[in-house]
């Protein structure tokens, strides 16, 4: 009998299929290995005769399986009591590593309330149905053990175990839910449960779990198998929906930060009118200027405006959904960035306000001082300072390193590199900025924008100007052969400049500058045209046009307009490049992928990697960095137009469809297509650091991805019946760009081949594009003459006043056009946070529990082949960087090309590539 009961329990959950024959064998056959008795076994002899087992099984034919399920409906009656049997949970909980006295409080009250029976309890959901209830069979809540014996454990992780008496037929467990009957919150890593076969059942959960008082639900937490919503077993079918409709909320009401709801914005917090017009900014996110949705807070309006969200000031946090809020590890790296912020941006605002003297650098060595001797105060100000200011006493005791700036890389191989041609070509290549240069396709360039506002729509830029500097080629035929380029800022800046010239302090021009690709495979420029809006019919100021200087006061007046260049080139990166197409466009499709994806559905597993932070990081941004008076605001020319420059872009240029690296290469004309080439493109550039590096990163995540999706769906149509799938992207579209959901260009959903194309661009975004874009932030523009983010004078003319300055000293004439001490330093200060891995960063490649983020074996061991893949483009990257043919990579002075390169340590290592958008 007790071999029967056995049989039985082993059928119906379809571990072991035995001939019927055998089932009356004796002890010694595999049937009497029953799980009832596997949790009385060690681990290792549960699975030594499981093992034993599956290799004695035989496959079954049709006939025999009749005969197994009329033997198991006869066996079935002949049970009367299912068999019982004991399983063992281990929950991972993370410590804190630090705790406040409040929280060391709660911990000691926590432990002594769970003795008394105030625990935190787990309950074991089956993946089957419960026909007599009609509900998913549940097992008996069991406690938690141990809370109070490892009350003082310093660990980082806590092990906590609970036993649980199951019953035969009970079936698989396919879901876990917890009940924190604590105070306080903990952190639940991860659960695992032992007895129910040889081998352990994972739950992977990442997730702040709350107490009761606060959120009386149980939390849900799904074993790591992977399901298509049509493939839930029918147990977890109420649940999955359940978990999505929770996180998906009503759209009302305030959210607390204690709270999971995922939900949609406009951007409508980054002014603040109660503080006066000045304060205010226009809402993003609409017909008149469209924009990506950010994560709803649901604060109240702002008082003097019904259509502004109220703000919360930084350091007071904004609401994110809990497990988006940063971990502890990146939280002190960027307090103590706050800390090193404060310190940097406070002393020189006291410098500039009580120094009588002019705030501009007076000499190239006064910017060097920053990174040599960092900035000195006058004894009677230090003197002041420790009197008002209490956090002062603590800058003086270890101000020395913190007042001191480090030296950013690109001052380390060559320190005057950045005054030559050569290096300020080679940036638009390989420095922070890669993606704006072009193919120049036409010439003269031309505007698109309106002649009637605008002018004449012909760039001013001749052939005469430029034919000189062509190797002795004309124009077209320079065209012809792929030699010309153009990094042209006319477009995006011309409409703005009016109100970004009237402001205080800002002076810019729309530039465009044009470049010959030499046989070298270098760039050069060769002209650079600076446009101002036409002041009248005839004005001669509104386009000029400078080439390579022949003497000094053209060499000082070149200078200058590289400048202006870098500082167009520097705003168009952070806003348009940087912040809009990877921080803000990504955020809509993270907020919709938790709404409409479950946990165990197998793209959610693919993405959750690539979602890391990225809410929480944005949530910052809209505090302090691209909120009006901002960090952005006040270091950028454009000054309080930025956002609104952004949200022209965001409605002119952005298109998902170009945003993969091999489109936006075609697009910009870079590359030609090729079928005969891997991502069937040819470069015209082959020595592109940017573009082959990433070109490597995009064919390890594409090829990665296919395996994946390929995987999930074996047919179109397994695509088309997704619904989860579909609703994501639907609602990503629909609810996160709502302001682009009729552009023609958003890709189809339909195959394997869409999903996996769509994912790729994707993950690129997150991964690799916004890791170019970022890292190299200080480490590349850290030494502000190089690259000035913002100017403040215009190049003068022969005959104006100013043009006598700059003749009698050009040297301080091209410091005061750059940023102020107070402005450069607040500058320096930020980029070197935003450029800072911190020690918790999880690079391409890696993932926590690299074995059991899946349940599916054939996925973790893909997993591993792109982890080998990055590894292998990391190689490749190094060697590219030691090879002398590639001069814009590697030469005398020359910084080598590492954005890419995947892996990197803690701290601004100008290198690294990170799964996710974290900072
Ligand atoms: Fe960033």
């Amino acid at each position: 009998m007790e071999a029967q009961m056995a049989f039985s329990i082993e059928i119906r959950n379809s571990w072991l299929i035995q001939t019927p024959s055998s089932s009356s064998s004796s002890s010694s056959n595999a049937l009497s290995f029953s799980r009832s008795m596997l949790p009385m076994a060690g681990a290792a002899e549960r699975r030594r005769r499981w093992r034993q087992c599956a290799e004695r099984r035989p496959r079954m034919n049709p006939a025999m399986a009749a005969a197994v399920t009329e033997r198991i409906v006869r066996m079935e009656t002949e049970i009367e009591k299912p068999v019982k049997f004991t399983v063992r949970a281990a929950a991972t909980v993370r410590r804190r590593r630090k705790e406040d006295v409040k929280g060391m409080i709660a911990n000691q009250i926590d432990a002594y309330s769970d003795k008394i029976g105030r625990n935190v309890v787990l309950e074991l959901i089956s993946t089957e149905i419960d026909p007599r209830t009609g509900a998913p069979r549940t097992s008996k809540r069991a406690e938690l053990k141990g809370w109070f014996e490892k009350k003082d454990t310093k660990a980082e992780h806590a092990v906590y175990t609970a036993e649980f008496t199951i019953t035969s037929a009970f079936g698989e467990p396919g879901a876990i839910a917890v009940l924190n009957r604590h105070h306080r919150e903990f952190y639940l890593e991860s659960i695992v449960v032992e007895g129910f076969g040889p081998d352990p059942i994972h739950f992977t959960c990442s997730s702040w779990v709350q107490p009761t008082r606060i959120h009386p639900n149980k939390r849900i937490f799904f074993t790591n198998k992977p399901y298509l919503p049509s493939e839930t077993p029918p147990g977890l079918r109420m649940l999955r929906e359940k978990e999505l409709r929770e996180l998906r909320g009503d759209g009302t009401g305030e959210r607390k930060l204690t709270d999971r709801v995922y939900d949609f914005a406009t951007y409508n917090d980054l002014g603040n009118p109660d503080k006066g017009a000045e304060c205010a900014r226009p809402l993003l996110g609409g017909e008149d200027k469209p924009y990506p949705r950010r994560m709803r807070t649901g604060r109240p309006p702002a008082s003097s405006d019904a259509r502004a969200e109220s703000r919360v000031e930084y350091p007071v946090p904004v609401y994110v959904p809990r497990d988006e809020a940063f971990e502890e590890g990146k939280e002190e790296m960027l307090s103590d960035g706050a800390l090193k912020a404060l310190l940097h941006n406070l002393v020189p605002s006291l410098v500039a306000s009580i120094s009588s003297e002019s705030i501009d650098f007076k000499g190239f060595h006064e910017v060097d001082n920053l990174f040599k001797e960092g900035i000195r105060l006058k004894q009677t100000l230090q003197d002041q300072l420790l009197q008002k200011i209490p956090v002062v006493s603590k800058l003086f005791e270890s101000g020395e390193a913190l007042l001191r700036y480090d030296n950013p890389h690109i001052l380390t191989k060559d320190k005057f590199a950045w005054l030559r041609d050569d290096e300020f070509a080679r940036q638009t290549l390989a420095g922070i900025n890669p993606i704006n240069i072009e193919r120049l396709q036409a010439f003269p360039p031309v505007s698109q924008l309106d002649p009637a506002v605008y002018g004449p729509p012909e760039s001013a830029i001749k052939e005469e100007h430029i034919a000189g500097h062509l190797d002795g080629m004309s124009v077209q035929q320079a065209i012809a052969k792929n030699k010309l380029y153009i990094l042209d800022y006319h477009d995006i800046y011309l409409p703005f400049l009016d109100q970004i010239n009237a402001q205080d302090g800002r002076k810019a021009y729309g530039t465009r500058t044009i470049f010959f690709l030499t046989s070298l495979g270098t760039l050069k420029p060769v002209a650079i045209e600076l446009s101002l809006p036409p002041m009248g019919p005839n004005c001669t100021r509104a386009k000029r046009v400078l080439t390579p200087p022949t003497d000094a006061t053209s060499n000082w007046l070149w200078q200058l307009a590289k400048a202006h260049v870098c500082s167009n080139d520097a705003g168009v990166h952070q806003l348009v490049n940087h912040w809009l197409k990877t921080h803000a466009c990504i955020e809509p499709f993270i907020i919709a992928a938790h709404r409409q994806l479950s946990a165990m559905h197998p793209i959610y597993k693919l993405l959750k990697p690539h979602m890391r932070y990225t809410l929480e990081i944005n949530a910052i941004a809209r505090q302090i960095l691209i909120n009006g008076d901002g960090v952005i605001e006040s270091g950028f020319t454009p000054g309080r137009y930025c956002v609104e420059m952004s949200a022209a872009a965001y409605r002119d240029h952005w298109r998902f469809d170009q945003e993969g690296l091999p489109a936006d290469l075609i697009r910009r004309g870079m590359a030609v297509e090729d079928p005969t080439q891997p991502h069937g493109l040819r470069l015209l550039i082959e020595d592109y650091p940017y573009a082959t590096d990433g070109l490597l990163l995009w064919s390890a995540i594409e090829r990665w991805v296919h395996t994946y999706v390929s995987a999930c769906y074996p047919s179109v149509h397994h695509v088309q019946a997704d619904t989860e799938l579909q609703s994501w992207y639907a609602e990503s579209i629909h609810s996160g760009h709502p302001d682009k959901r009729h552009a023609p260009w958003w890709p189809r959903l339909s195959s394997p081949a869409d999903v996996a194309s769509f994912l790729t661009t994707l993950i690129w975004l997150a991964s690799a594009q916004h890791a170019a874009l970022n890292f190299g932030q200080y480490p590349l523009g850290g030494y502000v003459p190089c690259r000035p983010p913002l100017m403040r004078r215009l190049i003068p003319i022969p005959g104006d006043p100013e043009f006598e300055n700059l003749t009698a000293d050009p040297h301080r004439f091209f410091l005061s056009a750059l940023p102020s001490l107070t402005q450069a330093t607040t500058f320096m200060t930020v980029i070197d946070t935003l450029s800072t891995h911190s020690a918790d960063e999880e690079y391409l490649g890696e993932r926590p529990e690299p074995d059991a983020w899946t349940g599916d074996a054939a996925m973790v061991r893909a997993a591993r082949e792109f982890a080998a893949d990055v590894r292998r483009a990391e190689e490749e990257m190094s060697r590219r960087n030691s090879d002398p043919q590639r001069r814009n990579r590697c030469g005398a002075g020359v910084l080598p090309y590492e954005l890419m390169a995947p892996s990197s340590t803690p701290g601004i290592t100008c290198r690294g590539v990170p799964n996710s958008v974290t900072i």
